[in-house]
């Protein structure tokens, strides 16, 4: 797996982040077995409430464009602040039911693109799925 195209897909895509009201950056990018990448930005709106997270920008595009649970190996999310930034809990219950619970999850940050590296289940634990309803 790539991981530096990985990072950089996510890095790339964050320029492109409509963020007028915070100004707050995001990229977000996954990688499939056969080595596609998609990508997706956090889309604002004047009524605040409906800004999409840079994740499920990234995760709905890539199942529109047919990608499956177990086709996905990684998961990457970006932002240039020199904090770590982690997803947002409506975020975190999307990727665990639409990314694998073993599925990688970097977190990348600042002008060093530090890396931290997580997993689905370890960011959302005793999840709420399908199996409970
Ligand atoms: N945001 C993301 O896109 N991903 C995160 O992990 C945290 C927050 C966006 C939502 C909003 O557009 C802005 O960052 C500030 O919250």
């Amino acid at each position: 797996m790539d991981l530096k195209k990985l990072i950089m897909a996510a890095k790339k895509v964050s320029k492109n982040s409509y963020s007028p009201y915070s100004k707050f950056k995001v990229g977000a990018s996954l990688i499939t077995k056969d080595g596609i990448i998609y990508q997706g930005c956090n889309i604002e709106n004047a009524s605040y409430g409906l800004a999409n997270c840079a994740e499920r920008t990234c995760l709905f595009t890539a199942y529109s464009a047919g990608v499956k649970k177990n086709d996905i190996m990684a998961f990457c999310i970006y932002s240039p602040k020199e904090h770590l930034i982690s997803p947002c809990g409506a975020c975190r219950q999307v990727m665990s039911e639409l990314l694998d619970k073993n599925c990688k999850v970097y977190l990348v940050y600042g002008k060093k693109d530090n890396i931290y590296e997580t997993t689905v289940a370890d960011l959302l634990p005793l999840t709420f799925s399908s199996e409970d309803l």
